[in-house]
C-alpha cells in the first residue's frame, strides 16, 4: 500500500534525527542540554509567537537538528528571513544541508555581534531560543535576554524552552517582563515555555 513507504520514511527520518541528536548530546552534554529533540507540538507552540506579517526576520538560538527551525518555516517565515545560530559544527552541517536558504550561522548565541557580522544591526520580530540557559550563571542569562531585547521592537517576544518549573530568569532580574507561555506534557522531558518582553 502507498501509505506504508510514507510511514516508513517518517519513522526513518524521526529515528535518524533522534540518533543525530543523541550523538550531539554525547559529544557535548552541557551545551546540548536535553537527550531528545523538542517535540513538534512544543516547536509549534514556540513558533506561534511569531508575526509572519511583520516583514522582520526571526532569530533562532540553538536549532540543533532543526525541529523548531521547521516549525518556524511552517509558521510562514521565509527561509531567507530566518537566522539560526548553532554552536555545534555537526548540527550546523546537517542544518545547512536541510535548510539551504536559512542563514545557519555557526557560533555562540552569547556573542551575537560577532556571529551576525554585517547583519548585527538587524531588528528581529521574535527570538525563539532553545539554548540551555540553566547551564549558565544568572548574570550571563540576564545579559543574553537584555541583548536579545535590544535587537527587537518593544513588546516583541523572546520565547525560551526550559525543563524546570521556574523561569531561568525572573521578573526584576533585568529590564523585562516574564510570562509563562505554555506547558507541554508531550515533550521528553515535559517542557515549560517562557516569554520575555520589554515595554509590555
Ligand atoms: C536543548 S538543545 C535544543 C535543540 C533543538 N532546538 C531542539 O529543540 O530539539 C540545545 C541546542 O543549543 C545549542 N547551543 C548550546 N549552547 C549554545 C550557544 N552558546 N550558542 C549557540 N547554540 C548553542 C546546542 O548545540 C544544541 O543544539
Amino acid at each position: 500500500m502507498a501509505l506504508f513507504p510514507g510511514i516508513r520514511k517518517f519513522f526513518h527520518q524521526r529515528f535518524n534525527e533522534e540518533l543525530r541528536f543523541f550523538k550531539g548530546w554525547m559529544d557535548n552534554t552541557k551545551a546540548v542540554g536535553a537527550i531528545l529533540p523538542t517535540s513538534s507540538i512544543t516547536a509549534r507552540s514556540m513558533a506561534s509567537v511569531i508575526n509572519p506579517g511583520s516583514g522582520l526576520p526571526v532569530l533562532e538560538l540553538g536549532p540543533g537538528t532543526g525541529v523548531i527551525t521547521r516549525a518556524i518555516l511552517q509558521r510562514g517565515v521565509k527561509p531567507e528571513s530566518l537566522y539560526s545560530i548553532e554552536y555545534s559544527d555537526d548540527f550546523v552541517d546537517h542544518l545547512r544541508a536541510e535548510f539551504p536558504q536559512v542563514h545557519v550561522l555557526h557560533g555562540d548565541a552569547f556573542d551575537l555581534d560577532t556571529v551576525l557580522g554585517d547583519d548585527r544591526g538587524l531588528k528581529f520580530d521574535a527570538v525563539i531560543s532553545a539554548v540551555p540557559l540553566l547551564n549558565f550563571p544568572m548574570a550571563r542569562r540576564v545579559a543574553l535576554i537584555e541583548d536579545l531585547l535590544k535587537r527587537m521592537p518593544a513588546g516583541r517576544p523572546v520565547v525560551q524552552i526550559t525543563y524546570g518549573p521556574i523561569s531561568p530568569v525572573r521578573t526584576g532580574d533585568g529590564n523585562f517582563s516574564v510570562k509563562h507561555h505554555d506547558f507541554v506534557l508531550r515533550n521528553a522531558p515535559p517542557a515549560n515555555l517562557w516569554i520575555y518582553r520589554r515595554g509590555d
